[in-house]
């Protein structure tokens, strides 16, 4: 069976990261959240993969050489303009020519939800395009999904008001589509599948059924959520290792390739250490993920927060529940707290606190 990935979007609720990265592309706990997709597709027998693809396209296609990733043909569509989640799926399934059943996912989704059962569920129901549910506390920044007791969908409702959302069962960016569902998308005009294409569905009685499971699920979109999923990822939710060559040193703690930890520096589980990383004496690292290459000067602390390749804190300097993109510094003494995020190869400077804030990338590594 064929995916369509919807990967084109700007990604701006992560943005500087998203500046030079796309999001699929920024990893989570040392792979990619686009390669975790893609290893979760191919499990459940997915053998062709579209990336429906817009924005930074260059990226996806150098990321992947040859056109493949591992036993998946893979194609990219690239839309000439943003075409909306339902523009984009028309755009990318007249681009290979599908004309049987196929699969879309958002490409920021991080799920183990069983596709087979979802897929099965669909063709039982006879349905025209089946939607994957997810339970959440508080749906009120989502779309809300609420259904007959045989899983129609009875409505759609975006962003519902706090406490007046008839259930907390929420789009949660899966779909089975028969092709008929193409027809019904406007060509070449940015429409949205979640707010324009289902709801119009509904008209007709007997098409739109949804799933509700309780599979782990996350929408990678905000810092919070980017944490989030490097906090599940390392505490093994995704399975164990959380990454395919990392050796696990002590209970929860992750290494990759050579690592220079010195022997005063404090590693508490989970984290995952990559290849090149240095930890210098009295350093603490806590509930974090270091990519290749990112160092950690004497007395600094990195506490349930991602470094990506070649961050660097120097001697005192505390990131807290924060993002420091490739190539940024934080110097002597400064702070970076409380989901903040710093762009590739920016700095900030010593002595100095950011709280909640974003650094742009800085001009050399744009
Ligand atoms: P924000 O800008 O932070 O909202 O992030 P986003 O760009 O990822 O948007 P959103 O989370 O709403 O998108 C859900 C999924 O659809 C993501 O995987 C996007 O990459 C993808 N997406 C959104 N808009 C488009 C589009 O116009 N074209 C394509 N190909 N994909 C899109």
């Amino acid at each position: 069976m064929k995916a369509v990935v919807l990967v084109g979007g700007e990604g701006t609720r992560l943005r500087p990261l998203t500046v030079t990265t796309p999001k699929p592309l920024l990893p989570i706990a040392g792979r990619p959240l686009v390669e975790r997709q893609l290893v979760w597709l191919a499990a459940h027998g997915i053998d062709e993969v579209v990336l429906s693809l817009g924005y930074l396209p260059d990226a996806f296609v150098e990321h992947f050489p040859g056109d493949r990733f591992a036993s998946m043909a893979l194609t990219y569509a690239v839309e000439p303009e943003p075409l909306g989640t339902a523009g984009a799926v028309r755009f990318a399934a007249e681009h290979v020519g599908i004309d049987e059943r196929f699969v879309v996912c958002n490409g920021d989704v991080l799920t183990t939800l069983d596709l087979g059962a979802l897929v099965d569920f669909h063709v039982e129901r006879g349905a025209t395009a089946t939607i994957h549910l997810s339970q959440v506390e508080d749906p009120s920044a989502l779309g809300v999904v609420p259904t007959y007791p045989d899983g129609e969908v009875e409505a759609f409702i975006e962003k519902p008001a706090p406490g007046t959302a008839p259930t907390n069962w929420i789009n949660a960016g899966t779909y089975v589509l028969e092709p008929d569902v193409l027809a019904r998308i406007p060509p070449a005009l940015a429409t949205s599948i979640e707010r324009e294409t289902f709801p119009r569905l509904l008209e007709d009685r007997g098409c739109v059924y949804a799933l509700g499971t309780g599979d782990y699920w996350l929408d990678v979109g905000t810092p919070e959520k980017y944490l989030e999923a490097h906090a599940d990822v390392l505490a093994g939710r995704m399975g164990s290792p959380p990454v395919l060559d990392a050796r696990e040193e002590a209970p929860g703690v992750w290494l990759q390739g050579d690592v220079d930890l010195a022997a005063e520096a404090s590693l508490e589980a989970p984290v995952l250490i990559g290849d090149g990383v240095a930890v210098a004496a009295g350093a603490r690292v806590a509930g974090s993920a270091l990519g290749p290459g990112a160092s950690v000067g004497p007395n600094a602390v990195v506490d349930h927060s991602v470094l990506l390749s070649g961050a660097r804190l120097a001697r005192g300097a505390l990131v807290r529940a924060s993002i420091l993109g490739v190539g940024a510094s934080v110097e002597e003494d400064a702070a970076v707290l409380d989901f903040s995020i710093v762009g590739a190869g920016a700095c900030v400077p010593a002595s100095t606190t950011l709280t909640g804030g974003r650094v742009p990338v800085a001009a050399s590594a744009g």
